[in-house]
């Protein structure tokens, strides 16, 4: 079976287990692991940024990035469809009290203009005060695209002239720096915060963290303590992911060109797929030409031996690539999707 249905799914490599298992450890809630003190620095450094707080996902990260900018009954903007929006069981409204405001985007992009729109709006004390502006890159639910720069540099050349904070949920961040062939601090110096993740594309078994301004950050081990995210021997999970700091970065344009020639096959094959939507690791497939429901093409595919999964849309099917497909298996499933969607 070639499972491909999202990069959460890798499973640590030797390497990495031999990391985990070497760690230096110590009891990180009294700041006694070096691990996670060393990860934490190496953090700093590659995202251009002052502080580092390891935490258990990229849920709890981006979380502790809205309590620590926003207070109760202000606004947050961003994408309409952003991970933080519709797949984090609305804590920004339980646990921050945020107003979120949910903006029409392209490709996951929205522009300086829509918040500068939005903001001006609210410079009323009936209205809430628009605090923060979210980014997602790479944007998951529109196929994992990345934010061009230009597009960035506008919405924070808007956030230095409304005064409001931009966070990065960077789940994918690396995946946009090998995309745009920067390096990650040229996507995230100028945020107030980004939130990092080890488990997805890196290869990690857990583990994120939060990077941002000193200042801004001074509260949030006490908000991962209170959400219950103080780890202790965290060592074990932060070896793993300075190793995929270290080691999983650059194989990442591996991920994203077994994703190209996935869907270019996919598309000589004669199946519904657009080659020029797959940004970096994501492939989506559209069901409804084939004259096929999602959950039924699913099945098919499941009994040929390929797993896709179902997307934020109702007939659009989603794979991802990672480190555990080699290119003979992009092959190998490009053959079993065709066959199984279009025989029988
Ligand atoms: C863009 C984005 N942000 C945050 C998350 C949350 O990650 P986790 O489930 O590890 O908390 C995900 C998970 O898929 C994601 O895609």
């Amino acid at each position: 079976m070639i499972d491909l249905r999202s990069d959460v799914k890798t499973l640590p490599t030797e390497g990495m287990l031999r990391a985990m298992t070497t760690a230096p450890l110590g009891d990180e809630q009294e700041r006694e692991d070096p691990t996670v003190r060393a990860l934490e620095d190496d953090l700093t450094e590659l995202l251009g940024q002052e502080a580092a707080v390891f935490v258990p996902s990229a849920t709890m990260a981006n979380q502790i990035a809205t309590l620590c900018l926003v207070e109760r009954g202000q606004e947050i903007v961003g994408e309409q469809h952003r991970h933080m929006f519709r797949y984090e069981a609305g804590g920004p409204a339980y646990l921050a009290g945020a107003v979120v405001t949910g903006l029409p985007g392209t490709a996951g992009v929205f522009t300086g203009d829509q918040v500068r729109e939005i903001a001006q709006l609210r410079d009323s004390e009936h209205r809430p005060r628009t605090a923060l502006a979210l980014v997602e890159n790479t944007h998951n639910v529109s196929g994992g695209r990345v934010w061009p720069l230009p597009a960035l540099d506008d919405l924070y050349d808007t956030r230095d002239e409304l005064g409001l904070a931009v966070h990065i949920d960077g789940a994918r961040l690396f995946n946009a720096s090998v995309a745009l062939d920067v390096p990650p601090a040229r996507i995230t110096a100028r945020a107030r915060t980004v939130a990092v993740c080890f488990s997805k594309g890196l290869g990690g078994p857990a583990g994120a963290a939060l990077v941002g301004r000193a200042d801004v950050l001074a509260p949030a081990r006490r908000i991962r303590q209170m959400l219950g995210g103080s780890l202790r021997q965290a060592g074990v999970l932060a070896g793993a992911a300075r190793y995929a700091l270290e080691h999983n970065i650059a194989r990442l344009a591996d991920d994203h060109a077994n994703a190209r020639t996935l869907a270019g096959l996919l598309a000589e094959g004669g199946l519904p797929v657009d080659p020029a939507g797959t940004g970096t690791n994501f492939v989506f497939l559209d069901v409804a030409p084939l004259g096929l429901a999602r959950d039924a093409a699913r099945d098919r595919l499941r009994a040929g031996g390929v797993l896709w999964s179902n997307s934020h849309h109702p007939t659009l099917l989603r794979a991802v690539t990672h480190l555990g497909h080699s290119k003979a298996d992009v092959h190998t499933a490009a053959t079993r999707t065709i066959r199984a969607l279009t025989t029988g």
